[in-house]
């Protein structure tokens, strides 16, 4: 596979960390990062699949790749992280925050403890491993880190309420964090995807959408690390998803949310 020419300039002979390596967004990720010559730290619960793609990554592309086996939704996890680095003595220049899941229903009818668990993963965690990562980018003056949010990140999305709002979070955590350490070299960017093939809707329940064509996660991937090297504090990789945002702009909120409630409103209610 041929990385992309910028990206392999900005980032080959670094290490990177994605979180989430062993299915879909973040599969994808890894390859491409592999393909810029790239050296990878995988992490996610599926230590059979990150061996799988760690074994191919290496053979395809000649660079080292490290798996470890972390669930993020305990809050030991991060720390536990960054100590396998610096035990290893690798200088993570490139954060990749993917790791997510979504719930599809009613609030009031989910598991509750599940909803909980959805914001400790897609949030808490994410805020934990970039405080943890960001401080020695920053003292390099070098560092690139992604934070993958989604279109949902936009607007309230009743029936899929805390997956969009932890979304919102994300977005925003990226955007700003943006701003605060460019001046220190280094880069933070929100990737917010629409639809993507990926196991996301088989994990959160979700139908396919009639009408709603989905992007492929190589695609989803290539142009969110471009955005990050080229420093575009997000990315919208999706061109609908794009045109929506923009629409969004001119119209009452309350009919975004409306139209956003109708849309993933279960048939089954
Ligand atoms: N697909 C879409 O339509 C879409 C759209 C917008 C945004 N996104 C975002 O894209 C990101 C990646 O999702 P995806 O679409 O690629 O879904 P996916 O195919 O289901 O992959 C999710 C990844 O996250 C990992 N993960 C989930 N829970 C975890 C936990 N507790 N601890 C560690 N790792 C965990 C999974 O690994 P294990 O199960 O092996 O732990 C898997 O590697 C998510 O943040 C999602 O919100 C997806």
């Amino acid at each position: 596979m041929q990385g992309s020419k910028v990206l392999r300039q900005a980032v080959q002979g670094k290490w990177a960390l994605v979180t989430g390596a062993s299915a879909g967004i973040g599969l994808a990720l890894a390859e491409q990062l592999a393909a810029a010559g790239v050296n990878l730290v995988l992490t996610a619960r599926r230590s059979d699949r990150l061996e799988a793609l760690a074994a191919r990554l290496r053979s395809e592309n000649g660079i080292e790749v490290r798996n470890i086996t972390a669930d993020l939704a305990e809050p030991s996890a991060p720390q536990q992280l960054l100590a396998a680095t610096e035990e290893s003595g690798l200088a993570i220049d490139i954060l990749i925050n993917n790791a997510g899941f979504g719930y599809s229903g009613e609030f009031a009818k989910g598991d509750a403890a599940w909803q909980r668990q959805m914001v400790d993963v897609n949030c808490a965690a994410v805020v934990h491993l970039t405080g943890l990562f960001l401080p020695e980018m920053i003292k390099r003056r070098r560092g690139y880190v992604m934070i993958v949010a989604s279109t949902a990140s936009y607007q309230p999305v009743a029936y899929m309420s805390t997956y969009a709002a932890t979304k919102a979070f994300d977005r925003f955590l990226a955007e700003a964090l943006a701003h605060e350490v460019a001046e220190h070299g280094v880069k933070v960017s929100a990737l917010c995807p629409g639809p993507t093939e990926s196991e996301f809707n088989q994990v959160a329940g979700l139908r396919e959408m009639r009408g709603r064509s989905s992007q492929s996660a190589e695609e989803v991937a290539r142009l969110g690390l471009e955005g990050l090297v080229e420093g575009r504090s997000w990315v919208i990789p999706y061109s609908a998803g794009k045109a929506m945002v923009f629409m969004q702009r001119f119209v009452p909120r309350r009919l975004v949310s409306g139209a956003a409630a109708r849309m993933f409103r279960p048939k089954s209610r």
